[in-house]
């Protein structure tokens, strides 16, 4: 297996793929104003296995065509929206997020937790705002700083993972300059990167190991996301994921 292979098995059987939680699901789609006498159309992007499509399938009335990259996740999605009787509600699509082919206005709502930065935040808004109904919202998650000056270690850190990490403040500014409005804004608690996301993922590291024989390989994926976890305790009053909830203007 390939690293990539690897890091998908790793993550495959888990709730979420990134930090977040049900709560903030319910929370983001709280702040939206959304007509109820009506089937809205709604795109999930980089849904992993589904933890918040499923979230918004039971809370929303609406179709949701939910993308990911990867079948292995998107077969995860569909087998438990199947057994909750959501299968009606989710249609899964392999495709990248930057090669869609939806039409445009298609979308009242186009949802993203923990993936737009797979092709840049700003890009983001601007590929999928075509999408995007005037009027209609666009919720996303993005990791952003939550203080204004952080140790240096961190911040060689992102700069060299993402350099797009940046301020509420500055990502608001760009959310505006390419035609949406703020409607809300929070970030994400430690629990949601805990509870939510790391503490499941190491409860699997050892049969993950067990499965693929203890390999180099195997054992390099659990350490670089064991060295993930310890950088985010050291540094986590400094960083989180911001929750974004706009409407298009124009
Ligand atoms: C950090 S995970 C978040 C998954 C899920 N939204 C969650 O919060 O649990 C990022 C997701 O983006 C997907 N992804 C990565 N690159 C992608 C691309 N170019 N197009 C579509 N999905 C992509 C990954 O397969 C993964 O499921």
């Amino acid at each position: 297996m390939t690293e990539l292979e690897l890091i998908i098995d790793l993550h495959k059987n888990s709730e979420r793929q990134g930090p977040g939680s049900e709560k903030d699901t319910g929370r983001a789609l709280d702040l939206l104003n959304l007509p109820s006498d009506q089937t809205l159309k709604v795109a999930d992007m980089g849904c992993g296995t589904g933890g918040q499509t499923i979230s918004l399938a039971k809370n929303l009335n609406g179709q949701i065509t939910a993308v990911d990259l990867f079948p292995e996740f998107l077969k995860e999605l569909d087998e438990k929206a199947q057994k909750l009787g959501l299968k009606d509600k989710i249609l899964s699509l392999e495709r990248s997020m930057d090669d869609l082919s939806f039409e445009k206005d298609e979308f009242d709502l186009i949802w993203s937790e923990a993936a737009i930065y797979n092709i840049g935040f700003e890009n983001g808004l601007k590929k999928w705002k075509d999408y995007l109904k005037v009027g209609g919202y666009l919720a996303v998650s993005e990791v952003t700083w939550i203080t204004q000056s952080r140790p240096k270690e961190i911040e060689e850190f992102w700069k060299a993972e993402y350099p797009e990490i940046d301020t509420a403040a500055n990502k608001i500014m760009q959310l505006e300059n390419n035609g949406y409005s703020l409607v809300g804004y929070f970030y994400l608690s430690q629990d949601s990167w805990m509870e939510s996301y790391y503490k499941p993922m190491q409860a699997g590291f050892e049969t993950f190991l067990q499965r693929h024989n203890n390999s180099e390989l195997a054992g390099k994926v659990v350490k670089d996301y064991q060295a993930e976890i310890d950088l985010y305790q050291k540094f986590k009053d400094y960083y989180s994921y911001g929750f974004y909830i706009a409407r298009k203007d124009w």
